[in-house]
């Protein structure tokens, strides 16, 4: 008899278990590669239209489901309702946004050099594309890979996050009761380094799509490089926000807030700097530590919950730890920098909103992720010092000013070296058609959203036809003789 091995999903606000999955092994992803492979043959004939068609369904039945996904969100991934409502909405907008590619998908036409020749580019889809989503936007990243993959003709093999596996199903069933041919979506549920991993070395599975940590970014590059397999990768981020002197200050903190604090920190675009002018620097610390202080932890789904728990025990210790390096490294712990455990709360990863003063661009809590509730504060003299702070990182995912100088804003905007700028926001808050995603060692070069997506799920294929009866030779026929 062949051992099943199982897990658990349980809630980060309580413990409680909330379902058992089966872990696919080898065998089950083989089986699952072999089936969305079978697929593949037929769905890449189904008319683009039509496959946006169930794309625009699925939207319909996503926000038909959007208060029960909501409330699912808030128990197994922890976010709090408002938050966990706009996951969902964002996966509704991505749905909508790629069933009407169904209609465009455009290539382009051009003249040929050639007489009675006509030339077009077309794009065509790739094959299985192995998608590994991660558990911190458990319902929109799914959309983001699976709508422009599925729309472009691919089929998919999922393999979410083992915190949100519950979501994923869902999310699954809702594009199945939607219309999806059977086998053109197969989930596999398990771990990354066992799942993930054979899903990442089958042969027949051409493109990889994976939203995660840069560590395990480079694994899958390493791992796919074999194949010589398309990887499309979306990694950390060390976002910053910077606060000029001329600042609206109390637009500052929010966006601050917003950013730094929001999904307790856990986004790739969280603000995880605050790299601040100095004449504005203590007034901003003093706020920004009054608004943690105000906030309430609590569970997701209850309404006057501010931060909800991080996703487990492994995050809150990594959490915690960088408390300890960032005070260790010398910076100042303005406020938060524990782990809260009053009441219910002990029964939860709860981390308290931590601000971090007088920390040095170099210190590693100013340069690594920490994926938490935690922002340090930078002081600099003036702007040229700012952005140059603001680029000292690996990473190159969002970026954010806070200034009334139109000229200072349209500087940061071509000097920040991201994928994304805002002027007068906080980091976070992409919509869904733009691309997404970041320079330097966030990607490999790829955006989601938007158009970009399309090129990731997407090969494009060049298509010349000679309708003059004769052969032209181009390069040659084409040139005048003796020119
Ligand atoms: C992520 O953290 O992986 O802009 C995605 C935002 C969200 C998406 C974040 N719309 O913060």
């Amino acid at each position: 008899m062949v051992e099943t091995k199982t897990f658990e999903s349980t809630s980060p606000a309580t413990g409680e278990v909330l379902g058992t999955l089966t872990e696919a092994d080898e065998g089950a992803v083989d089986r699952a590669v072999e089936t969305a492979a079978a697929a593949f043959e037929e769905w890449r004939l189904v008319p683009a239209p039509r496959r946006g068609e169930i794309l625009f369904r699925f939207a319909h039945v996503l926000e038909r489901e959007k208060d029960a996904l909501t409330d699912l969100m808030t128990r197994e991934m922890g976010k709090v309702k408002a938050e966990a409502g706009g996951d969902v909405q964002e996966a509704i907008d991505m749905s909508y946004y790629m069933a009407g590619e169904g209609r465009r998908l455009w290539g382009q036409t051009t003249p040929s050099e050639l007489q009675n020749k006509f030339n077009m580019s077309v794009r065509a889809p790739v094959g299985v594309v192995g998608a590994i989503t991660p558990w911190n936007f458990p319902i929109a990243i799914p959309s983001w890979k699976l709508a422009p993959a599925l729309v472009c003709g691919n089929t998919v093999v999922l393999k979410p996050a083992e915190d949100t596996p519950l979501l994923a199903q869902r999310f699954v069933e809702l594009l199945t009761e939607a219309g999806l041919p059977e086998g053109v979506v197969q989930i596999v549920h398990g771990y990354g380094q066992t799942t993930g991993a054979a899903l990442v070395r089958d042969r027949r599975v051409p493109v990889i799509t994976f939203t995660g940590s840069r560590e395990t970014g480079i694994a899958v590059t390493k791992s796919a490089a074999d194949n010589l397999k398309h990887v499309h990768l979306e990694l950390g981020g060390k976002n910053a926000i910077i606060v000029m002197d001329d600042a609206d200050l109390d637009l500052a903190v929010e966006g601050i807030v917003w950013s730094a604090f929001g999904t307790s920190g856990q986004r790739c675009t969280a603000a995880s700097r605050v790299i601040a002018h100095a004449d504005v620097y203590d007034a901003l610390a003093k706020r920004l530590v009054e608004r943690a202080e105000s906030m309430r932890l609590g569970p997701g789904w209850e309404d006057d919950t501010d931060i909800g728990p991080v996703i487990n025990k492994a995050a809150i210790e990594k959490i915690h730890s960088y408390t300890q390096i960032g005070t260790g490294e010398g910076a100042k712990l303005l406020t938060g920098g524990e782990i809260a455990s009053d009441g219910d709360l002990a029964k939860g990863f709860y981390y308290r909103p931590t601000v971090f003063a007088d920390v040095e661009a170099g210190m590693r809590i100013a340069q690594e992720e920490i994926f938490g509730p935690t922002t340090a504060l930078i002081r600099v003299g003036d702007f040229d010092e700012a952005i140059r702070v603001a680029n000292g990182i690996k990473y190159g995912l969002s970026s954010s000013i806070f200034t009334r100088d139109v000229n200072r804003a349209f500087r940061a905007m071509r000097d920040l070296q991201a994928g994304i700028t805002y002027i007068n926001a906080g980091t976070t808050g992409a919509e869904v058609h733009l691309p997404f995603g970041g320079t330097k060692d966030t990607g490999n070069g790829h955006r989601e959203a938007g158009q970009a997506a399309l090129d990731v799920f997407t090969e494009w294929k060049s298509i010349y036809v000679d309708y003059s009866g004769k052969l032209q030779r181009a390069q040659i026929d084409n040139q005048e003789p003796g020119a």
